[in-house]
């Protein structure tokens, strides 16, 4: 992509997105910290209340621009300085080419003017080439991101299982992928909680949905 998409908010706002860079790993750590515990727990799924040199190296390292993309959201203070006020990524699954995880976080104080919104737009430009169906596990009482997904495309909600819903999107131009096919996602055999979009370092206090079979690839590597 450019280094700078300039994009409009909901609100308004003037905010440019950008990719996430190596150099913007220490950053990334801080601002981690400042969100809620509440946007931890939804981002994660489970309470990780700090990210690991382990976990910056999935997040930060491991972005490669071509089945990991992820862009930063800046906008301009008051003072002339730039503030990342939202992140999103996207990752191809090992198991399916076609299919990619997606996870957004947005920092507290700029909840509901449409940072999400900008960023996955910017996103969905730039995913993964031949991805057409986004596969993701979000917090059933987690409306925000349920109705960020919903502009995505075709959208699919699982029944809840332990407060949690597989949800799959079907991208606008999803059927020009190859890959594709014309079946259903097999949610199952794509070993969603081992995701790098989940994983964290401390132990999961439950294990996840989807965990069916016990011994499909990644399950053993949390
Ligand atoms: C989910 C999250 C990324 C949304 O970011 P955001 O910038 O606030 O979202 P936007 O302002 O772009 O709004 C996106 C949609 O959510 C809706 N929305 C926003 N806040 C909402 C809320 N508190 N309750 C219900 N809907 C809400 C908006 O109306 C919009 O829907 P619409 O397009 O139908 O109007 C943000 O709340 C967040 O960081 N949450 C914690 C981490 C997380 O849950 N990430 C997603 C899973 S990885």
């Amino acid at each position: 992509m450019d280094d700078l998409t300039p994009v409009r908010l909901r609100d308004g706002t003037e905010a440019f997105v950008v990719p996430l860079l190596p150099a913007n790993r220490e950053a990334l750590r801080e601002e981690y910290e400042h969100l809620s515990a509440e946007t931890r727990f939804d981002r994660f799924l489970a309470p990780v209340p700090t990210l690991t040199d382990t976990m910056l190296d999935h997040l930060v390292c491991e972005v490669d621009g071509v089945d990991h993309v992820a862009l930063v959201l800046l906008v301009i203070t008051p003072d002339g300085t730039e503030r990342p006020v939202g992140l999103a990524r996207i990752i191809r699954y090992r198991n399916d080419p076609s299919v990619a995880d997606v996870a957004v976080t947005v920092v507290d104080d700029w909840h509901g003017r449409g940072v999400a919104t900008a960023l996955l737009e910017v996103l969905m430009q730039h995913r993964p080439r031949g991805v057409s169906r986004i596969v993701t596990l979000v917090n059933a009482s987690n409306r925000a991101s349920l109705a960020m997904l919903r502009r995505l495309g075709e959208i699919e909600v699982s029944k809840p299982e332990s407060g949690v819903q597989v949800v799959t999107v079907t991208l606008p131009d999803g059927a020009d992928s190859a890959s594709a096919g014309p079946g259903r996602v097999d949610a199952g055999a794509l070993a969603l909680e081992d995701s790098p979009l989940r994983r964290h370092d401390p132990p999961s206090p439950a294990p996840l949905p989807l965990a069916g079979d016990p011994d499909r690839p990644g399950a053993s590597r949390r």
